[in-house]
């Protein structure tokens, strides 16, 4: 069925077929950031009349669509309870957060029908925008596109005395990006490609912005469209930050494609603009015919395929106050790990063929089997990943488990705004891209997975899972996740809780060095330690169980 001709007049409102002036505009929607000890998101359904009058199933976070943005600060704990109302499993995963293996939230991380998930992690990355959204197993498209998805900002010192603009919601916006097929009914259609782009969940959306430099937290939400962003007056602006952390400096560029799960923080100057107004938009005409979102015939279509469309309309009012008014010369040092220091290179293979609903692809010829881990790492050493794409499709491929950073792409070196800390990099087809990443998390009996980020294709197996294991102990996988220890300072009690009366407890130091022993113990109780900052593995015991939890001491 051809979408240009199947679809209700009003999905067809926002094509570029119509002169931007007689389109109607939404205000776009800015999700609540909320910076709390504890974090509560309610995955349930709900109804949105995202157009007057149609009423469409949705699921959110908390919300009706979407979710609030979480805010962190580095060295924290986040705490977060998941409840999941729906009437399916889900999973809860901090996309980009370098979190323990039990906290990640992936496939093997089921929250079931009317379960509570209650995860505490240390917020260990810098300064950027992450996000979370649903990761189970062959549900990962269907829940995300429901709408459970959301922004997470983390907030560190180094970013805190740059001079940019942080105040959410006036001159700090995240902007999340994704295309939606209405049918008839509509309901949203499940499938690669939508011809109604959302912005925060916002259909043709516009945003009043100060007259001044205004910072936009791109997220490209999207199931499988990759986005070439641009301004219609074809303006410079400036990139600051990519996935996982501020660059080095703002990168100058008129355009920045953005794939799948990845972001990006743009900083774009509309100081003398007051009265004005200015368009984001994505040039898909510019998009190379292997990449989603391009006009290739041999996939499936969508009237926005290969075109160039508006995203967000900016709509330029008063400056405030406290203006920022100028693009910083520099921003944070980035601090790549050393190609030497790698201890291997290990080659992923992309392979397959790409066609109407998307079509199937393997690495390194497998597909995701939850009962086969794929890969082990050494816990605290690096690595380098050769990403061959031997396939007839690009993809956005994404590493669980921390940032990496991207080396080259067909030998050069990668775009300037790819140099800071990643976690997507999007693989052409017939293109070699090496990353490089240092894996500073156990996996804990809880892989992490690494896939491909179009999400039709997650869903239909191209994901594949690694642990790390610690080399000094030997231990990769522990039987029983549910230990915890509650983090306090210093001097006082640490409490615990063990789902089995250990006969020894022993603290390990991130070297693997025992710091602590004693035993035995009840299920449950407080410890008094006196432990440097710093973060620890404690391993319960007995002759036939083992648990272990993670402590940060701060
Ligand atoms: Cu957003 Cu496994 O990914
Ligand atoms: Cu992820
Ligand atoms: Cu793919």
């Amino acid at each position: 069925m051809n979408a240009r001709f199947s679809l209700p007049c009003w999905a067809l409102a926002g094509l570029v077929t119509v002169p931007a002036a007689a389109q109607v505009m939404n205000p776009m929607a800015i999700p609540p950031a909320l910076a709390q000890d504890t974090f509560d998101l309610v995955v349930d359904e709900h109804i949105v009349n995202f157009y007057p009058g149609v009423s469409t199933n949705t699921y959110g976070a908390s919300a009706s669509y979407l979710g609030p943005t979480l805010v962190l600060q580095q060295g924290d704990t986040a705490r977060i309870r998941v409840h999941n109302q729906l009437a399916q499993l889900t999973s809860m995963h901090w996309h980009g957060m370098r979190v323990p293996g039990w906290a990640d939230g992936g496939p093997p991380r089921e929250v079931l029908p009317g379960e509570t998930w209650f995860v505490e992690f240390p917020v260990n990355n810098p300064a950027a925008t992450f996000w979370y959204h649903p990761h189970p197993d062959g549900l990962t498209a269907e829940q995300a596109h429901m709408g459970v998805a959301g922004a997470i900002v983390v907030r560190d010192s180094a970013e805190a005395a740059l001079e940019l603009p942080r105040t959410y919601g006036v001159d700090d916006l995240p902007v999340v990006v994704q295309d939606r097929r209405f049918a008839p009914n509509g309901n949203f259609v499940l499938g690669p490609y939508g011809d109604s782009v959302l912005v925060n969940g916002t259909p043709h959306a516009y945003v009043e912005c100060p007259a001044q430099v205004v910072r936009l937290r791109l997220l490209n939400g999207s199931n499988a469209r990759v986005y070439r962003f641009g301004f219609e007056d074809g303006r410079t602006f400036h990139v600051i930050a990519g996935d996982g952390g501020l660059l080095s400096a703002p990168v100058p560029t008129d355009r920045l494609p953005l794939s799948n799960g990845e972001r990006a923080e743009v900083l774009v100057d509309l100081t003398g603009m007051e009265g004005d107004s200015l368009l984001l938009m994505s040039f898909g005409s510019e998009l190379p015919l292997t990449v989603p979102g391009a006009n290739n015939p041999i996939w499936e279509s969508s009237a926005l395929n290969g075109m160039d469309f508006p995203v967000l309309r900016i709509r330029v009012t008063a400056p405030t106050a406290d203006p920022v008014t100028a693009i910083p010369a520099s921003l944070v040092a980035v601090d790549p790990p050393d190609e030497a220091d790698a201890i291997r290179t290990r080659t992923k293979e992309l392979a397959g063929m790409g066609m109407v609903g998307m079509g199937m692809f393997t690495i390194n010829g497998l597909m995701f089997d939850p009962d086969v881990v794929n890969d082990t790492m050494l816990l605290g050493t690096t690595e380098v990943w050769e990403i061959v794409n031997n396939s007839n499709m690009a993809h956005p491929m994404h590493l669980h488990g921390g940032s990496f950073f991207v080396l080259d792409r067909n030998g050069a070196p990668p775009d300037p705004w790819e140099e800071g800390p990643k976690d997507v990099v999007l693989v052409d087809a017939g293109a070699t891209v090496r990353i490089i990443m240092r894996f500073d998390d156990l996996t804990d009996g809880w892989p992490f997975m690494y896939h491909c980020h179009n999400l039709m294709h997650e869903d239909n197996m191209m994901m594949l899972q690694y642990i790390v294991v610690d080399p000094n102990t030997g231990l990769a996988v522990v039987e029983d996740p549910r230990a915890l220890l509650f983090p306090v300072p210093t001097a006082g009690a640490v409490h615990y809780i063990c789902p089995f009366a250990p006969e020894a407890l022993r603290i390990t130091d991130a070297a693997g060095r025992t710091v602590h022993a004693e035993g035995p113990l009840p299920d449950r109780g407080a410890l008094h330690l006196s432990l440097p900052p710093g973060p620890y593995t404690a391993v319960f015991s007995t002759d036939r169980q083992r648990a272990t939890a993670r402590l940060l001491v701060q």
